[in-house]
């Protein structure tokens, strides 16, 4: 059974996660818009991850005899200037998530709920690897485009969208 603390923070934790899935749709969609299809299937096979982060989280409460409360979700932008500026938006967003999963962990310990922390340890560990890979984004086009990615080239943008329509469905 989940303490009330515990079960907030959860449904919390639900939404953050389909706020996450909002926001890389709608970067999906604007990299659409301005033809740039590879980084547009790189954000929406990411909204479809979130949207299974979220699941995990609604089962756990289910199965914790927890009440699963699904609060409005916030509105995203629709436009980002520059494909720098979009990937920066998820970079702060996957902060603000580690930062959330953490504490979550926090109110795990300190309340022994040790089932809760088995099922944490696997966000920790892909938190890691969601920043690892946002950041891996802002790099590449900060070496093709320099520090607010602007200076690259036509033909460096087309291989940059080019190399992230390549990443596989995990
Ligand atoms: Fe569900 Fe990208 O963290």
């Amino acid at each position: 059974m989940l303490s009330k603390k515990m079960e907030k923070a959860l449904n919390k934790q639900v939404n953050a996660e389909f706020y996450a899935a909002y926001l890389y749709l709608a970067i999906s969609a604007d990299f659409s818009r301005k033809s740039l299809n590879g980084m547009a299937d790189w954000y929406h096979k990411q909204a479809q991850e979130e949207v299974e982060h979220a699941m995990k989280f609604y089962n756990h409460i289910q199965e914790r005899q927890g009440v699963v409360i699904l609060e409005p979700i916030a509105a995203v932008p629709s436009e980002w200037a520059t494909p720098m500026s979009a990937f920066k938006a998820a970079l702060v967003h996957e902060q603000k998530v580690t930062g959330m999963i953490n504490a979550l962990m926090d109110i795990a310990v300190g309340e022994k709920d040790y089932a809760s922390q088995s099922f944490l340890k696997w966000f920790i560990d892909e938190q890691v690897e969601e920043e690892s890979e946002a950041t891996a984004n802002i790099d590449r086009l900060t070496m093709l485009g320099g520090k607010d990615g602007k200076s690259i080239s036509g033909g460096s943008l087309y291989q940059l969208d080019k190399l992230m329509g390549k990443r596989s469905g995990e």
